[in-house]
């Protein structure tokens, strides 16, 4: 038997500069795709079976497109999730037997699970003859997000692992799902600090946040809190229990900040993008209780670096990655600084990437 893969598709990960959890609040964000992907390989099959194996969990599994239900291992959801989500439109699925790869930390807030989904879509797609779409493909995989594994995400992940142009960060209007190419300001660069602390998302404080959020829309009598600014959220007389008031104040002026961290980069303004940076993560520890020990530790770290413009928590918070704007000459000696200065301060051993903002999902040349 032939068992030659005929086609693999990748899909990477991403960092997020600025505008956390405002994706879901219809704000706007500012990630990057990363140079760490998942990818499938497959040779499409005539009938409706999926037969995958996972290098990373060194595991097996299949399944039917017909008739999908929740009983394999846990990553297999995301890509059984994108199936189920593209069927529920009423796309026409043919399957394939694959192999799922990935160098996405998992859990670390860089987005190891949209990575997978849109691998996965791509490879459906591309199984089942469908025209690739970026958005609608991005919706599909959020939706099997949301309602398949059960995480009630916003778009940025999705959206940045589908539609990221190589070179730049993209500014994503999270209502429109408009999307703006923005580079990076020239001799700067993106290191990836990983805490090494984990926390799973599901069921966790996420939808708690998220919940928090939609109730103080609803208290201000907006649709989103995308429709409130810094200054008429602090006019506002409307009867905020306390938390949820600081919960809007974060998002309302983590939106205010990424449209002006996205005019910085424009300007190629390392400096103010670097106190914002900043700003965005003290909102994050102070309003939005998203911080973690582990991350207070890497972000005072990296801070605290003379080569560093800024630093933050990126992704989801409780834990993972933090992300900082550093000179890029400095870059791999500042990496080894703050790796040190974290091992020495937590116990804990960390890991550091310096970070090109990459393209998003596509076909990898077999060699
Ligand atoms: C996770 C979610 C995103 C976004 C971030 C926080 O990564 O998947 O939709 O809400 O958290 O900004």
């Amino acid at each position: 038997m032939d068992t030659a893969a005929t086609e693999a598709w990748f899909a990477p990960g991403r960092a997020n500069l600025m505008g956390e959890h405002t994706d879901y609040n219809e704000g706007f964000v500012l990630p990057m795709a990363i140079d760490r992907a998942a990818w499938i390989a497959f040779r499409p099959r005539p009938d409706g079976r999926v037969r995958l194996f996972s290098l990373q969990f060194d595991q097996a599994t299949e399944f039917d497109l017909e008739g999908l239900s929740r009983t394999g291992p846990a990553w297999a959801e995301y890509v059984k999730g994108v199936a189920w989500s593209l069927r529920e439109e009423g796309r026409a699925l043919r399957g394939f037997d694959g192999v799922l790869a990935g160098d996405v930390p998992i859990g670390a807030g860089l987005s190891s699970s949209a990575a997978v989904e849109l691998a996965a879509a791509r490879a459906l797609a591309a199984s089942s003859a469908l025209a690739w779409e970026p958005r609608p493909m991005a919706l599909r995989a959020q939706h099997a997000e949301n309602s398949w594994v059960g995480m009630k995400c916003g778009i940025m992940d999705q959206l940045v692992s589908a539609a990221a142009v190589a070179g730049s960060a993209l500014l994503i209007d999270c209502r429109s799902l408009a999307t703006t190419p923005v580079p990076l300001p020239p001799g700067a660069a993106v290191v990836v600090l990983d805490t090494s602390t984990r926390r799973a998302l599901v069921g966790s404080a996420y939808n708690e946040r998220r919940a928090q959020c939609e109730e103080a829309a609803r208290g201000l009598g907006v649709r989103a809190l995308r429709d409130v600014t810094v200054e008429q959220l602090a006019r506002s007389g409307a009867p905020l229990e306390a938390t949820v008031r600081r919960r809007a104040r974060h998002v309302v002026a983590e939106n205010a900040r990424t449209l002006a961290a996205a005019e910085a980069m424009r300007r190629g303004d390392a400096a103010t993008l670097g106190r914002l940076l900043d700003a965005s993560h003290q909102s994050l520890r102070e309003d939005f209780e998203v911080s973690s020990p582990a991350l207070e530790a890497m972000v005072a770290c990296a801070q605290g670096d003379g080569a560093a413009y800024g630093a933050r928590l990126t992704g989801a918070g409780f834990g993972g990655c933090a992300v900082a704007l550093v000179r890029g000459a400095d870059a791999e000696a500042f990496s080894a600084r703050v790796s040190a200065a974290y091992r020495e301060r937590t116990g804990l051993t960390p890991q550091a990437y310096v970070c090109g903002p990459a393209g998003g999902a596509s076909l990898e040349a077999l060699a």
